[in-house]
């Protein structure tokens, strides 16, 4: 039941953040009575939906029915009333968690509430699993960053692309369209300065609006064309303007009915700089840019700061499209921590490699990714997915954003 709980939370993925994927099942004597998930960000949560659908089928709930509950029910009023007074409400008396709420300031309360209510709670079944649903979640509220994901599409000796700097297309088709799945699933899509400078990429999803990420140029003197083709596809989605404010992730708020606020999809268009020339910023901003001033960090943006920026402005889910230089910096910098390695079985030679610019590293001291999962085959392409240790990440920040 947990399982089946998880499985209905990951339907949130991309329309959620920067809220967590929850799925909630009711179940009695292997029988389900009802579910719920949280489907989209300021929608009902998954608690809510699942009491709605009990009453809408009228379904009897017999004692001893037990509640699986992928993550502990919030206990605070913020776009939807709390979720542990409707579940107090309610004839439910048992409750399975699978993970605490990562708030530190109301982690276990949700339980607390419900256990001082006279129900039986237990927690941590399949935690592990819930934890890598929504590590996103979890670190931004434990550790006020990012989750950062480097994904490189690299030939068998790893070079990103040819000695001319040309990497369309390093992958095939397959390869390609599980990229623009990883895309719409992000909150904001990053690159660097050259490789704009160098493909003019479009970064499209191919997924459509309701799931279009933010983007994200890492360019430290603001030295990009800002009509740049990502900018112009980014134009092209966001078409028709609507409201400006209040936005959080890629979300912003319209008055909806009732005096309520209604939120509607519109991902960002961001450039994250360092040191910007004098004047270049108004030039941005007049094209709908939004310029992130950040700390300099060995020449370039500090990227710690970068992703804890993004997590404070509610995207909390990076896919990195790094270059060699980029690679190199968050290889060595940090955060890090997964990267979807796709793999093509060519092999080209040259200095391109995607760890060629990182500082080298003793034999004792290598990094040590871990495959998530088994390989998977994409046409001729493979697909790894690796993380550090333990799940945990590859190259943790050294210090707090
Ligand atoms: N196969 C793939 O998956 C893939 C993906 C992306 C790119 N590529 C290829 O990679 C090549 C471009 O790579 P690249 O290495 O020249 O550029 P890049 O990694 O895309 O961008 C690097 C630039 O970003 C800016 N930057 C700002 N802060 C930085 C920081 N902390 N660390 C690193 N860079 C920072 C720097 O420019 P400023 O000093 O001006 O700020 C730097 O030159 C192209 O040939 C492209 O085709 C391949």
């Amino acid at each position: 039941m947990m399982a089946r709980a998880l499985g209905l939370a990951v339907r949130g993925l991309g329309t959620t953040s920067p809220n967590p994927m929850v799925g909630a099942v009711l179940a009695s004597g292997g029988r389900v009575l009802a579910e719920g998930h949280h489907s989209r960000f300021g929608g009902p949560h998954a608690e809510r939906r699942l009491l709605a659908a009990l009453t809408a089928g009228r379904t009897r709930v017999p004692s001893g029915s037990v509640l699986y509950l992928t993550l502990e029910p919030c206990t605070y009023h913020g776009k939807t009333p709390p979720c542990v007074d409707a579940l107090i409400a309610s004839p439910i008396r048992r409750a399975v968690v699978a993970a605490r709420d990562p708030n530190p300031i109301v982690t276990g309360r949700g339980l607390r509430l419900l256990r001082r209510a006279g129900w039986e709670v237990r927690s941590g079944l399949m935690a592990e699993e819930a934890r890598r649903l929504n590590l996103p979640f979890l670190l931004s509220q434990r550790q006020g960053r990012a989750r950062i994901t480097l994904k490189i599409a690299s030939t068998l000796d790893g070079a990103l692309a040819d000695h001319r700097g040309f990497s369309r297309w390093i992958t095939g088709v397959e390869a390609r369209r599980a990229v623009g799945t990883m895309r719409a699933a992000a909150d904001a899509i990053v690159v660097g300065r050259g490789t704009v400078d160098t493909d003019d990429p479009r970064l499209r999803t191919r997924a459509g609006r309701e799931k279009s990420p933010s983007r994200i140029v890492i360019d430290s003197r603001l030295a990009i064309d800002p009509g740049c083709r990502l900018a112009r596809v980014w134009h092209a989605e966001t078409a028709g303007g609507g409201p400006a404010a209040p936005a959080i992730g890629n979300w912003v708020g319209a008055p909806g009915r009732g005096g309520g606020i209604r939120w509607i999809r519109r991902p960002r268009l961001i450039v994250a700089t360092s040191r910007p020339s004098a004047g270049r910023g108004a030039a941005f901003v007049r094209l709908g840019w939004e310029v992130w001033r950040l700390p300099d960090r060995s020449g370039g943006v500090d990227l710690l700061a970068l992703a804890g920026r993004a997590a404070r402005e509610g995207l909390i889910d990076l896919l990195v499209e790094p270059g060699p230089l980029l690679a190199g910096s968050f290889l060595d910098q940090g955060p890090v921590d997964r990267i979807a390695l796709f793999l093509a079985p060519k092999i080209l030679g040259g200095d391109r490699g995607w760890s060629a610019r990182m500082t080298p590293r003793a034999l004792s001291r290598a990094l040590l990714p871990h495959p998530a999962e088994a390989p998977i085959r994409l046409g001729g392409d493979l697909l790894l997915r690796l993380e550090g240790p333990r799940g945990r990440a590859l190259v943790p920040p050294r210090r707090r954003p």
